[in-house]
């Protein structure tokens, strides 16, 4: 029988997991299926609980689930814990199994793909949601000095409270960054869902910056911005997409699939 897997979230249409699954299947060989599934806002627990009993074995959680997954978990991998979200789920021996691959998925897209290494380098996280928390760690843990900016600056400092002691990562306001330069600015705020900027100033970038919009499938007024300030490299989130899904791919098939290719085609 094909095994089978999905993405759960709402909205869930525009979701291009299914089709980065798919041809990671094929490549691999692998006799799986993969659809996108739309779970009711108050049915997460409910529509995870049919996929268990609809034999599924496992699948990826989107906006806005991300945190009611970790609280489903009977056992969570470090970087869920870190996170305090889940966005892979396997269904194991009665059990509900979670980790987190985004924050992975961003590391993997910015040092292997984009050739840029993060020891040492000092990073800007725009935002404090979900999409922030799952990333902090990993930058932290690659070896970069983390600002936080946070339009409510009480959620960018609960996110930089975590580490405390350790001196580099700090919450700011936005109206601080004037004059501070970074190599590296991750947009993981959803403000270019509506077309908008969060206020940032100009002069931001190092020589060599890179900006990275968490965001993938449009041009938003994030990477307008950072082309126009001279950051050398601009991307959207389309590779850390592809390469979290690799992560949970390997964690369910024990395959590792080639992720370029996969990239270039959806690029097309
Ligand atoms: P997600 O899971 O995508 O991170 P979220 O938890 O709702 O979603 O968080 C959205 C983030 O985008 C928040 O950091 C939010 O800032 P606030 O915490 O101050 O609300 C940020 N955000 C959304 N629209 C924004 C805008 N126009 N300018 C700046 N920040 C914005």
């Amino acid at each position: 029988m094909t095994d089978r897997y999905a993405v759960i979230g709402n909205p869930i249409s525009h979701s291009k997991s299914p089709l980065i699954h798919t041809l990671f299947a094929q490549q691999t060989g692998q006799d799986m299926s993969y659809e996108a599934i739309e779970s009711p806002l108050d049915g997460f627990a409910a529509t995870i609980q049919r996929l268990r009993d609809e034999g599924y074995l496992g699948c990826n959680v989107t906006v806005p689930f991300k945190f009611e997954a970790y609280k489903l978990c009977n056992r969570l991998g470090n970087r869920a814990r870190d996170a305090k979200a889940v966005n892979t789920l396997v269904f194991r021996d009665g059990e509900i199994l979670g980790t987190n691959t985004d924050g992975a998925g961003l590391l993997a897209d910015i040092e292997k793909n984009l050739g840029i290494k993060l020891m040492w380098k000092d990073a800007l996280l725009l935002g404090a949601g979900g999409a922030a928390a799952g990333v902090v760690w990993p930058l932290f843990n690659a070896g970069a000095g983390v600002d936080i900016a946070n339009r409510t600056i009480e959620k960018a400092q609960l996110l930089a409270d975590e580490f405390k002691g350790s001196g580099t990562v700090y919450a700011r306001r936005y109206e601080e960054l004037a004059g501070r330069k970074y190599d590296l600015v991750i947009n993981a705020t959803s403000s270019g869902l509506s077309g908008e900027l969060p206020p940032l100033p100009d002069g931001l970038f190092k020589p060599g910056a890179l900006a990275y919009d968490m965001m993938y499938g449009r041009e938003t007024p994030f990477m307008a911005y950072a082309r126009k300030q001279g950051a050398e490299i601009v991307s959207d989130g389309l590779g850390m997409l592809v390469e979290q899904a690799a992560d949970a791919f390997y964690l369910w098939r024990n395959v590792r699939p080639d992720t370029q290719p996969v990239l270039d085609l959806l690029r097309k």
